[in-house]
């Protein structure tokens, strides 16, 4: 398949892992790049001195060795309130990491630094008024981030936000994200002008991620009823399962956060302060028999019925992309 995202980052497929706080590591990137798609991790996700240094040169040896086009990248949070931003873009521009997913803030510094060596950025975007900031800054592309998404979702649906951006940049691609666990969702949001896209929810149930079995069965037996948008992992709404611990923190801030988040005087350290307790609680879930379960997941669970491999869910997406091609097609005739 070649779409402007294939050309774009140079893969066989055009397909993204996307990043997710926790659950991506080595090995699924190594997976996803071993199946022709690009495989994404937040670099919070290794905050240890040396850790990123150190995945990041296995990556870029394991880049060497494939037999297809497949990549890796990273996502980097480029908000004031993320610690770790500008040690972390450092890292990342040494190690030359290929392809960038930026998240929350300006990209701006992170779009420079990339160009600099021919590396590509897209920017997560959930609105137009965002999507023309990051284009002003001279972006490659947009991950459109819609409703039901995991994490942090956006307000618009894929089928309105994606063909808004595709006519407003024409030029620019634009990967679609949020609620995509199939071959036919994922044909869908081609039809509507996305040059790919970007998968989440779907690689918790993942027999690399490493996650708690209960997460995992968890995405498993969800169904999209169980999702809800709570305020209070980062201030942000995010989607999590409606546990019985989600239900206990609760969905919205109240009136005090909303000051503490809001006042010139403290937004900065209040935000930070809200992100790192949200990363200890997240932290805390993933592991095995943790009764705080506060577990990120999108709407697309409802589509998730089975615990494989990357490998499989990635041809098995192949397939069924290819299916749903030729099933409309005959249907259509
Ligand atoms: C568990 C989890 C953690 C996530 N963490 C991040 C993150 O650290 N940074 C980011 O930009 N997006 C994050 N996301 C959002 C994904 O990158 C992606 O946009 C989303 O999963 C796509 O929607 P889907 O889950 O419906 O496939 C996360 C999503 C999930 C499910």
């Amino acid at each position: 398949m070649i779409t402007p995202l294939t050309k774009s980052i140079s893969v066989d497929f055009p397909m993204i892992m996307a990043p997710m706080f926790l659950v991506s590591n080595e090995t699924m990137m190594v997976a996803a790049m071993n199946c022709g798609i690009a495989g994404c991790f937040p670099t919070l996700n290794f905050r240890k001195e040396g850790e990123l240094e150190n995945i990041l040169a296995k990556l870029n040896e394991e880049k060497t060795k494939l037999k297809v086009k497949g990549t890796y990248g990273v996502n980097l949070i480029v908000q004031k309130t993320n610690p770790l931003y500008e040690k972390h873009l450092k890292v990342c521009v040494e190690k030359k990491v290929p392809f960038y997913i930026s998240s929350l803030g300006s990209p701006k510094q992170v779009i420079e630094q990339a160009h600099s060596y021919g590396a590509k950025v897209f920017c997560d975007v959930t609105n137009m008024e965002h999507a023309q900031k990051c284009f002003d800054l001279g972006c490659d592309g947009f991950i459109a981030v819609g409703q039901g998404a995991g994490g942090h979702a956006g307000p618009y649906t894929l089928q309105v936000l994606i063909p808004a951006l595709h006519n407003h940049f024409p030029n620019t691609p634009v990967i679609a994200a949020g609620g995509i666990a199939t071959g036919a969702g994922m044909l869908s949001m081609l039809a509507i002008g996305a040059a790919g896209v970007s998968v989440g929810t779907r690689f918790i149930a993942s027999t690399e991620a490493t996650v708690s079995n209960e997460y995992k069965n968890a995405i498993v037996s969800s169904r999209m009823s169980d999702i809800v948008m709570t305020e209070k992992i980062s201030g942000t709404p995010s989607t999590v399962i409606n546990t019985p611990f989600a239900k206990k923190i609760g969905y919205k801030q109240n009136w005090l956060e909303r000051l503490l988040s809001t006042n010139s005087r403290t937004k900065k350290l209040y935000k930070m302060w809200v992100q790192i307790s949200g990363m200890k609680k997240l932290e805390a879930a993933i592991h095995p028999g943790n009764y705080n379960t506060l577990w990120i997941a999108g709407q697309s669970v409802e589509l998730i019925n089975d615990i494989v491999s990357c490998r499989v869910i990635i041809e098995r997406m192949k397939k069924e992309t290819e299916e749903a091609y030729r099933v409309l097609g005959t249907t259509l005739k």
